[in-house]
């Protein structure tokens, strides 16, 4: 199986890049955020919960969101390999994942890290945020206290994923195919040493 671990600051093009990869690929995309705007949408308790949290550009607590990636695998049984887009964001949800993974008899392939400045990002975001109805893309205090999470909690699993060995930095400044071409030359380079 082939199991990526997409990273990277809000607005990296993490699900821009979701997009390509997994039909690339034959992957299954499975990504936190829209799993709880899609229990915002249905206006489930989870969702209502989640909404006030999101909202402030704050982490949903790691038993919510591993209970369900826990579910998604189950539900996955027969995938070719999965790209986690967003998850894990905390150390705690770093080692469910493997232990999850390792109960499903795979493990992560390779966490690919899109590399993108604090500038860029909010420049990204702020214009999307025009259009796309997103209450975090809204203002510039939102997105700042988005970026201080992943600092704070996120990019520590910088180094989770380094002392396993399966840590790959990749320039995310560009244009979306020659991000995309980079990404699969770095999955490339894995397969080989694989
Ligand atoms: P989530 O939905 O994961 O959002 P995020 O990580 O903050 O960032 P985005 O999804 O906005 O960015 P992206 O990296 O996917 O980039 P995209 O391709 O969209 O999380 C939202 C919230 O849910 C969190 O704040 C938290 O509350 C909660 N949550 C989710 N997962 C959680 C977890 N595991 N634990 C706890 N809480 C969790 O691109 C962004 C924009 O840039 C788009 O408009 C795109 O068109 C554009 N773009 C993309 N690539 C390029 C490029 N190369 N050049 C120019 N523009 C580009
Ligand atoms: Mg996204």
């Amino acid at each position: 199986m082939l199991n990526i671990v997409l990273f990277g600051p809000p607005g990296a093009g993490k699900g821009t890049q979701s997009e390509k990869l997994i039909a690339a690929f034959n992957l299954i995309h499975l990504s936190t955020g829209d799993l709880l705007r899609s229990e915002i949408a249905q206006q489930t308790t989870l969702g209502v919960k989640a909404k006030s949290l999101m909202d402030k550009g704050e982490l949903v607590p790691d038993e919510v969101v591993i209970g369900m990636i826990s579910s998604k695998l189950s539900e996955n049984k027969q995938a070719q390999g999965f790209i986690f887009d967003g998850f894990p964001r905390t150390v705690p949800q770093a080692e469910a994942l493997d232990q999850l993974l390792a109960e499903h008899g795979t493990s992560i392939t390779c966490m690919l890290a899109l590399e993108v400045d604090q500038e860029e990002l909010t420049k990204r975001l702020l214009l999307r945020g025009k259009d796309s109805g997103r209450v975090d893309d809204q203002n510039e205090d939102i997105i700042r206290n988005r970026i201080k999470e992943y600092n704070n909690k996120t990019a520590p699993l910088k180094s989770f994923y380094s002392s396993q060995q399966k840590f790959y930095p990749v320039h995310g400044i560009g244009g979306v195919d020659d991000i995309f071409k980079a990404l699969c030359a770095q999955i490339k380079v894995v397969y080989q040493a694989h």
